[in-house]
């Protein structure tokens, strides 16, 4: 026996066995430690981006049209903003700034939920903030019906942004503070997780408002929007794309503007369309109104064709209450000689622009829109091309009245005019001096009588809705006159006639 050569042997076993020993545990280590770094990173490798829904009416009201990249806020801050800042809220939750919550949804209408290209879940707004609206025949009706491409006519969207804002300002909205509220809520973050909410996310969520505080400064200086409208242009001259003009100036910031109905495009498709009708064509629409939410770069445009082609064939609901035909049919005959060379699709000046010395209504709007702002407009979208075509902006131009739309559904688009000052069309067919001075708005049961939404009650549950004082700037409900000579009877005919369209 050679026990050199056995203790040799020996020894090697030995060595090996604690070799292989180490590595087992070495690689149970790294196998551990690849596990946990999994476990860590995985939240952020799950993308539920971009939120589309097959059903298209799903889609409009809860589906993604970009902006997860530029301009989601994170989903657990939206989720708890209402309990910590509630002192800021006018009720409970977002739906007291007038956002429709269904039973079946986690969020209101119009809060898409997705993910960023990172995996940070955020909550995106889309076209359904202010083109959605609800109806109820009566107080005691419990279930209002919920209408796409109508007129929003509840939500605030100025009250979200100052409750958004002010809660940015405010000193609690830290994440000391925040984090609790999260962890009840049941975020169930990991460590990780933890760490990039508390040191990333709450303190460049929290700039980030900040920025659009002072973005929103303007809104300071304005008359309060209440529910159903939006200063439509002066927020582009503010932020980022190019858009931004040199100096807002106060004599363009009174242009605060009602929300049109957005149904049955396929007629507008080559009109001249938004009130001042500044642009006749119908992407460059849409994708302008997509920019209130989203930006150029992250805008998803396959998401915004598809609403288009569903905006071109969805019809204004029909008139859901009784209709004196025989009425109707007289009114038909008073509207044909008073209204239809500006308003029907065979008429002579359909699409036209009635200049503001004729139409004589509120003019802030018009001055809003500048020569600056429309050849700034005109540069946006360069260099991004979608299916071979150049996006560029190119149609915006800047006109000096308010252009004759279409009607279609007008029972259903209360309270009328750009800028939402006059309550009903009865108001409306009245001369100026006899239409309300003041009125609310934001409530969503229908007056039969007046044709629009009732707007002499001032709350429900306690719930209060929108003073409105035509006396304040933007508010202006005097002008168009048209029809209000008519006598009593031919009124009522036109009216029943308009409940028709
Ligand atoms: C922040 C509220 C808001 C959002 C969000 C919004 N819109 Fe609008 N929309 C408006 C307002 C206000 C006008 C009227 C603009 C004006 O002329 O002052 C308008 C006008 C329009 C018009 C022209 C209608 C007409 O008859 O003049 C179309 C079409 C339209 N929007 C489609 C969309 C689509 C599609 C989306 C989603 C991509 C969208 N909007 C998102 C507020 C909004
Ligand atoms: C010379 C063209 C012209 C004639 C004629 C005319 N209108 Fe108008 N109409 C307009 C313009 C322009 C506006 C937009 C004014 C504004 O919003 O400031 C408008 C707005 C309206 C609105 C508000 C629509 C909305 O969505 O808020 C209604 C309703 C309306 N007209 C009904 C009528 C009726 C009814 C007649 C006939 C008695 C009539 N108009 C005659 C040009 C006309």
């Amino acid at each position: 026996m050679n026990w050199n050569s056995f203790n040799k042997s020996l020894s090697s076993t030995e060595n090996q066995t604690v070799t292989s020993k180490g590595k087992r545990v070495f690689l149970v280590i790294t196998a551990f430690v690849l596990v946990l770094l999994l476990w860590l990173v995985s939240p952020f490798l799950i993308h539920r981006y971009p939120i589309q829904y097959a059903n298209i009416d799903e889609h409009f009201l809860y589906g993604s049209i970009g902006g997860e990249d530029s301009d989601g806020i994170p989903y657990w801050i939206i989720k708890v903003l209402p309990e910590v800042f509630a002192d800021k809220l006018p009720g409970e939750g977002y739906t007291s700034l007038g956002f429709i919550q269904e039973p079946d949804h986690e969020l209101p209408i119009s809060f898409v939920r997705s993910t960023t290209w990172f995996g940070l879940e955020v909550v995106t707004e889309n076209c359904a903030t202010c083109h959605v609206g609800t109806l109820r025949s009566s107080p005691r009706d419990l279930n209002p019906r919920i209408i796409s491409a109508m007129p929003g006519i509840s939500v605030s969207l100025q009250g979200f942004v100052r409750f958004l804002t002010e809660s940015a300002a405010d000193e609690r909205f830290t994440a000391d503070n925040l984090m609790p509220f999260i962890n009840a809520a049941g975020a169930h973050f990991n460590p990780l997780e933890k760490l990039v909410y508390r040191f990333l996310v709450i303190p460049k969520t929290r700039d980030e408002l900040l920025e659009l505080r002072h973005n929103f400064s303007f809104m300071d200086r304005q008359s309060p929007y209440g529910p159903g409208r939006v200063d439509t242009f002066t927020s582009y001259k503010t932020r980022r794309y190019g858009f931004a003009v040199d100096k807002l100036v106060d004599s363009e910031l009174t242009g605060i503007s009602d929300y049109p109905s957005i149904w049955n495009q396929e007629p507008r498709k080559n009109l001249r369309l938004h009130w001042d009708g500044n642009n006749d064509d119908q992407s460059e629409r849409n994708r302008t109104a997509a920019l209130a939410l989203v930006s150029p770069t992250t805008i998803d445009l396959d998401s915004l064709e598809r609403i288009r082609t569903w905006l071109n064939e969805i019809k204004a609901p029909p008139y859901p209450y009784a209709i004196n035909s025989d009425l109707a049919t007289k009114g038909k005959i008073i509207f044909d000689s008073n209204c239809a060379k500006c308003h029907s699709e065979q008429g002579s000046e359909i699409g036209e622009i009635t200049p503001i010395k004729e139409v004589a209504t509120d003019r802030g709007r018009i001055d809003s829109y500048t020569y600056e702002l429309a050849s700034n407009q005109n540069l946006t979208f360069s260099g991004i091309t979608y299916k071979g075509v150049d996006q560029r902006f190119s149609h915006f131009k800047k006109y000096n009245g308010y252009v004759n739309g279409l009607l279609d559904g007008v029972w259903l688009r209360s309270p009328y005019l750009h800028n939402g000052s006059v309550p009903t069309l009865r108001d409306l067919l009245n001369k100026p001096e006899a239409r309300p001075k003041s009125f609310y708005r934001g409530y969503d049961v229908y007056d039969q009588e007046n044709v629009g939404y009732v707007s002499i009650v001032s709350s429900e549950n306690g719930k209060d809705f929108f003073f409105y004082d035509t006396k304040l700037p933007s508010n202006f409900n005097g002008g168009h006159l048209y029809g209000t000579d008519l006598d009593s009877q031919d009124k009522n005919a036109l009216l029943e006639y308009l409940k028709t369209i």
